[in-house]
Order: C-alpha cells, then structure tokens, then sequence
C-alpha cells in the first residue's frame, strides 16, 4: 500500500514536473525531517549526508527557527524592501556584516537564491570598476540564472538550447590539488596554474577590462575540490595590481559548511564581495550579497531588487540559525567532527583500491572513487553503487562530479550518528572491492 504511495508521487512528477529541475538519484519520497534524519512516506528512516544540498546546515526543522518562522508568519508574512523597511531585515543585514570576513565598512543586499547573489556580484563588480568581463573557473557551478549560468563551465545540461549565454565571461583552470590541468593525473604548481590567466592578459583580454573574478574556494558541485596551497593569495595579489575585484561565491561552502563562518577565511585573502545562500535561513529561500561599502555603492535602485526578497520571515529564519551557529558553538563543532570524520576516510585511503582521495574542511568532505590510484581515473559506476548501497542500508549520499561521494551532513548530526553513515559508507566500499554490488543498474543516474 505505501510503497504505491511512493511510485504515485514519482508518477505525479513524471507527469507533472519537468525534468530540467531534477538529477535523478533515488525514489525518495520525504515526509518529514529533523536534525540529520529523513523519514520517507513508508516510515523508513535515514541519515542525511547531503543536508538538502548543503541548504540544512544547522539540520533539519530546528525548534528555534520553526518557532521564529510561526511568530513572524503570525505577524506580517511580507512587506517587500522595494519600498518599505522592516526590522528583521535590518537586524539581519547588520549581523550578516559584522560575521562575514573582511576589515572594511560592509553593506548587504537580499535576494531569493544562490543564483540572484552570483548575477548581483557580476553587477555590482560591472558598476563599481566600469569594466565589461568577468573571469570563473572551469567546472565551476554558479547556479541557474542566465548570470550564473554563463559563469558556470560543470555541465553542457545547463548551457545547451538556451544560448546564448552573457558576453564578456572567460574561464580559466581551477586550481585543483588532486589532479593536474587538461587531464594529467598530478596536480600543478600555483605558477602553472595561473599561467592560463597571465597568458589571456598578455594576449586576448586586457586586466584592466576585467571586472572581477569569481570564486568558488571550495569548488563544491565540481567535485568538492581543494586548491593548491597558495594559489587564491597569489591570484589576490595579481587582481589587486589590476584593479580586479574579487567575488566569492560561499553558496555551498559558507555558514558553518567548513568549520569556519565563511570559507574565505581559510585563506589569507579579503573578498571583495561574498554571496551566501542555501543554509543562510535555515532552507527558507534567501540569499545575500554582503560586500565593501564602496562597491555596494555603485549601483542604484532598482539595479538589484527583487519583491519578495528579504522576506521577514526568512530574516528571521536566518537570524535564528545564526543564534544557533553561535550558541551551540557549532561551527568549532564542525570543524572537530569534520576532523574526526577525515582521519577515519584517510585510514580508508590506504586500506581500499578505489578510496583515491578524500579532501575537504569541516563538513564539507569530497572522496573521490578511482579505478586505479596512480591515474587517478574516475569510476563513477563505483561511486553511485556506493550511493545506491548506502541508500538501501538508510543512508542518503550523492556522486558529484562523477566519481566524487559528496559528504555534507547537516553541522549538528551526532557523533553516534557519524559513525552509523561511516559504517554502512565502509559496507558500501567494501561491496564494490569485493564486486558484491553489481546488481546496481546505475545508468541514467546522477549528474
Ligand atoms: C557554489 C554554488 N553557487 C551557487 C549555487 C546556486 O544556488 P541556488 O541553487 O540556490 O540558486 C549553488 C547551488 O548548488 C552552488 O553550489
């Protein structure tokens, strides 16, 4: 009877939803959820090792932010900031400036979704230099506004038909510490890496046109990648003698994701302007721009406002979830069990063939499934047949990037409740050596 619930529900969506809003993993119907825990429509439970796409950093339903939801829905559910004010957006703006990095006067602006806050970036950067282009890096995602399209290189899906895409975007390496540049298996040197920019400024895109960089620290869709130690302070170096901002898009990897309240500050490098969104508000839809004052600035109204953006109850959502960062001390909590969790998976690097790499700070941990260990080569069938054992044993985990089990459970999941995810994970990698989990039909699965 219940399992007919789940293949109505899939069946509805087939019929009714199109298929560009969804990556097909698992018929997961969720009914509810809470902490690091998802109870689907049958009743079966499951620990959570995707956080809704690192949207749930503080967990799932957490009393505070449920209870600040209903008190502010009791009292006005929206006025939009296009022309009025209202206290838990200016409340929330003065905290977001206080907690996001960088020694310099700051200013904030809402939006709706990650997206909005990547194409607001490209504007304001665009307002305040004067300068047309905008360099990102390849295997970069953005997000799904024309803006963040165009600066997102992960997936032909996202760019096919729809051209075409923003003028004025390059793209250059990602400075990954795994694998080298155009397939080689090692990773480069920083100066190998930033070759590729030096050489488009000495031949096809003048520095002093050139608006700003936009960074992922962290490249999170691209396969949780780590950047070679020293590459981002040497970039900030050579932007500041260009005159070139630099935008940091935190979407995936800011909050509390890496242990820090942003991921910049794990790097000896001042953004000019941070995008935040996904866990700002607890998963209620919202994002945010906090950038200098001066090139806030540079734009006026209506260049970037959006009717229902800075919804107070969002504001208060997200007021309440930085409380919750603050008074359960989490994000010094994620950084220790992020710590944990990395020593066990590194043990695993050495034990099983196809663990290549495990990488990442605080929760934010890529492992990254080989078919050999010296080529490094990707073995996405192995990953999602990892994937689809954990999900079967009450574990929902994704492969991104093909061969990359994304490990980003909500900050406040228990440390029990880590070890019971690494349990089952090890079961899984222990299946695919053994070739136990070949009954998998993974085809058309995953991005
Ligand atoms: C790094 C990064 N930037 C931007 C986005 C887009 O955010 P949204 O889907 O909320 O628009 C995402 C979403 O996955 C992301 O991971």
């Amino acid at each position: 009877m219940q399992e007919d619930k789940v293949q109505k529900v899939i069946e509805h969506d087939k019929k009714y939803f199109a298929k560009a809003g969804r990556i097909p993993y698992y018929p997961l119907v969720i009914e509810s959820a809470h902490g690091a825990t998802l109870t689907d429509v049958n009743g079966k439970s499951y620990i959570d090792l995707l956080s809704s796409a690192s949207s749930q950093n503080v967990g799932h339903t957490p009393k505070k932010i449920v209870e600040a939801i209903k008190k502010q829905a009791e009292k006005m559910v929206h006025y939009t900031p296009a022309y009025m004010h209202h206290e838990p957006l200016s409340k929330l703006a003065e905290r977001l400036c206080q907690l996001s990095p960088g020694s310099f006067e700051k200013q904030v602006l809402f939006g709706l979704t990650g997206s909005d806050a990547v194409d607001g970036m490209i504007k304001f950067a665009r307002g305040f230099t004067g300068r047309p282009y905008v360099i990102s890096f390849t295997n970069a995602y953005h997000g799904s506004t024309y803006g963040s399209i165009t600066a997102s290189t992960i997936s032909l899906n996202m760019r096919r038909k729809i051209g075409p895409l923003l003028p004025g975007f390059f793209h250059i390496p990602y400075p990954d510490a795994y694998r080298g540049m155009y397939g080689a298996s090692n990773a480069n040197t920083v100066d190998e890496y930033l070759a590729p920019l030096k050489e488009m400024f000495e031949t096809y895109v003048p520095a002093e046109e050139v608006a700003c960089i936009l960074i992922e620290t962290f490249q999170g869709d691209g396969g949780l990648l780590e950047p070679v130690k020293g590459y981002f302070e040497a970039l900030s170096e050579l932007c500041k003698e260009h005159g070139i901002l630099l935008a940091v898009d935190d979407i995936q990897q800011g909050f509390g994701r890496t242990g820090k309240f942003s991921s910049v500050e794990h790097f000896d490098i001042e953004a000019d302007l941070i995008a935040y969104g996904k866990s700002i508000a607890g998963g209620m839809p919202m994002s945010a721009i906090v950038g200098r004052k001066e090139v806030m600035d540079a734009l006026d109204a209506p260049a970037h406002l959006f009717t229902t953006g800075a919804n107070p109850v969002c504001c208060e959502a997200a007021l309440a979830t930085i409380d919750i960062l603050e008074e359960d001390n989490l994000i010094a909590e994620t950084a220790r069990k992020g710590q944990r969790v990395k020593e066990q998976l590194q043990q695993w690097q050495t034990k099983y063939d196809c663990v290549g790499d495990v990488r990442g700070e605080g929760l934010s941990i890529g492992i990254d499934i080989v078919t050999d260990k010296r080529n490094k080569t990707k073995d996405a069938e192995a990953a999602l047949k990892i994937c689809n054992y954990c999900f079967d044993h009450g574990v929902v985990i994704i492969a991104i990037a093909g061969s990359v089990l994304r490990f980003q459970p909500p900050l406040v999941i228990t440390d029990d409740e880590l070890d019971q995810a690494l349990t089952i994970l090890e079961s899984a990698i222990q299946g695919v050596e053994n070739g136990e989990l070949d009954t998998y039909q993974v085809e058309g699965q995953g991005w």
